[in-house]
């Protein structure tokens, strides 16, 4: 079967932490492409979440791409443990790096995609420079640190910059966005160019269940790549 065109990534920070390998198992059957870890340092946001334990451990129950996202400072002293222990995808805080260029070869060079996320308040052009060196791009559209914030709106425009910028650099790097997203804000984000959806509320929140969520949202994100296909929006 062909890759989906936009992937889903569950995050568990919204699962339950007493059993994050049921999480996982209920969102790899349910056709997740990957999942998000939320790791966080009581620093860069206000909250403290999991850690190198806690990406080892779901390594070991699931086959699934592990997508991690460092929210913490001096993410360059981590890279090497984190891949070590089962990261398929490194993405680090824009606003977290001095050597934003070095942190990216050092990621690519220990076997990892390279990820750069952007604050909502971080421009586009934060990433000019190292376009070239990225897997992923990771427009937040909340401020990170906790799950179950609403979608920033004012982020759609922001979306459509870094798909431009992308495309314009003919860069095979995914983009994803993290934050708010659900059935009714997932259209837009693709119509604006997003191709990777994390989303945790959404998910592990959903009365309706894990299945029955990511199907929801799968559906939601298809009707926006539909219309994002049609010859006249873009
Ligand atoms: C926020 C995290 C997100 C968070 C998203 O700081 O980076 O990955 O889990 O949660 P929802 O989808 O609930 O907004
Ligand atoms: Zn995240």
């Amino acid at each position: 079967m062909a890759r989906p065109s936009v992937r889903i990534a569950p995050s568990i920070l919204s699962a339950d932490f007493a059993r994050l390998a049921d999480a996982v198992a209920e969102a790899e059957a349910a056709g997740a492409d990957a999942i998000h870890v939320d790791v966080m340092d009581g620093r860069f946001v206000p909250n403290i979440t999991v850690g190198l334990p806690v990406v080892a451990a779901l390594r070991r129950v699931t086959r699934l791409p592990l997508d991690v996202h460092l929210m913490i400072v001096e993410p360059e002293r981590y890279l090497e443990r984190f891949v070590e222990v089962g990261a398929d995808i490194l993405t680090v805080q824009v606003e977290a790096c001095v050597h934003l260029h070095r942190v990216l070869q050092t990621i690519r060079g220990l076997g990892a995609q390279a990820g750069v996320a952007l604050n909502p308040a971080t421009p586009p052009v934060a990433i000019s420079q190292v376009l070239g060196d990225l897997d992923l791009v990771l427009v937040m559209t909340v401020n990170p640190g906790f799950g179950g914030q609403a979608f920033i709106e004012t982020m759609l425009p922001k979306i459509a910059e870094v798909r431009r910028m992308l495309d314009e650099a003919h860069s095979p790097a995914v983009l994803e966005v993290d934050g708010g997203i659900a059935p009714h804000t997932a259209p837009q984000v693709v119509r604006a160019g997003a191709r990777m959806l994390v989303a945790g509320e959404a998910i592990y929140g959903a009365e309706e269940g894990v299945s029955a969520a990511i199907q929801a949202l799968r559906t939601a994100a298809k009707a926006g790549l539909r219309e994002s296909e049609t010859p006249t929006s873009r």
